[in-house]
């Protein structure tokens, strides 16, 4: 039994020693301390040892046990330890690390963004309102009647309610004057829709920022010099303006804004950027109609309002010559912004 013992405890550690990987491992295990494993076998044999021999054989068993039990786990961890270091063998723990992809917001929200901020230095807030609209918010409200041509221009995608999807953000300048009482500056970024025929510039889902400024005394001259400040701030101080004149029902007088800057590479040639006026005195009436006061006396009050396209803007300033690359979310043109 002595040799028994001593030839197993041999073949055990050889075995351990030779095996490649933890399955191996474990089939060593299995082979010399399992259930019906050699040192198992052993140690039945004992009950037909002579009382001499009991004790001695006993402590051999034990020995051998322990000495195979502790080979299996320095082979385990061995192995393992390997895997590690095979795993970071190609690593160079001293390179700089590979920065994750965090992409960037979509340049018409930069542009919508820039915007704020600028007219926020000059105390316009931001208002809201909803893309579906009434027809009063929409046309009405805003000096267009159900026969005027200029609904022609911005038709548009009605609801079965006879609600439609606003052609322009000029609704929110409506909307606040129906809850606040001047003086009112705000700005109305938001999404306007028209029955536009998609091509290379238009589409039928568009960005615009409208604002509205009533209060006593404001003249064409501080239409002319937040809008012309504004646009200074986004181009630079080089930018040169026109304001021909122009028609809009809801403004009287009304303009368009050209410009021309280098930064939009028309240094010899005017870009037409946004319409503007001051609020004809009829949608002040038909606000007073609804309020049913005079908060919006045309006596005493006065107001610009001014609209431009922030798709159309974001087309000169990057020069895409396609403004659906702004809605198609390719990301080999997004990346450039
Ligand atoms: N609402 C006009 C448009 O969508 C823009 C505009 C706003 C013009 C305010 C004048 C005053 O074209």
């Amino acid at each position: 039994m002595d040799q028994q013992l001593t030839q197993l405890r041999t073949d055990a550690l050889a075995e351990i020693a030779a095996a490649a990987d933890e399955a191996a491992v474990e089939a060593a295990r299995i082979k010399y301390l399992g259930r019906s494993g050699g040192l198992t076998a052993i140690s039945e044999g004992m009950k037909s040892l002579s009382k001499d021999d009991k004790p001695r054989i006993g402590k051999l068993l034990n020995e051998t046990r322990n000495a195979v039990t502790a080979a299996l786990d320095e082979r385990k961890a061995a192995l393992a330890a390997n895997a590690d270091a095979a795993a970071f063998a190609g690593i160079d723990a001293t390179l700089p690390g590979i920065a994750p992809h965090t992409g960037s917001l979509h340049p018409i929200t930069q542009l919508q963004d820039r915007a704020i901020q600028i007219f926020r230095r000059m105390g316009f807030a931001l208002a809201d309102g909803p893309d579906i609209e009434t027809e009063w918010h929409c046309f009405d409200a805003l000096n267009t009647p159900a026969d005027h041509p200029a609904r022609n221009e911005q038709d548009t995608f009605y609801m079965p309610d006879g609600r439609l999807l606003r052609t322009h953000t000029s609704t929110i300048q409506i909307r606040t004057m129906e809850k606040c009482a001047p003086p009112i500056r705000i700005i109305a970024p938001g999404a306007a829709y028209r029955r536009d025929e998609v091509d290379a510039t238009h589409l039928a889902q568009f960005n615009q920022m409208e604002g509205l400024y009533v209060a006593a005394g404001v003249s064409v001259a501080d239409l002319k010099g937040t809008l012309e400040f504004f646009f200074r701030e986004l181009f630079g101080p080089d930018a040169q303006f026109r304001f021909r004149p122009h028609f809009f029902p809801f403004t009287e007088p009304s303009f368009e804004v050209d410009i021309k800057t280098r930064a939009l590479g028309s240094s010899d040639r005017w870009l037409e950027i946004a319409g503007c006026g001051m609020v004809d005195p009829a949608v002040f009436e038909s606000i007073n109609a609804q309020r049913g006061d005079t908060a919006f006396d045309p006596e005493k009050f006065t107001g610009f309002a001014f609209g431009f396209g922030l798709d159309r803007l974001a087309m000169i300033m990057s020069g895409t010559p396609d403004i659906r690359a702004f809605t198609e979310n390719d990301q080999r043109f997004l990346a450039q912004f």
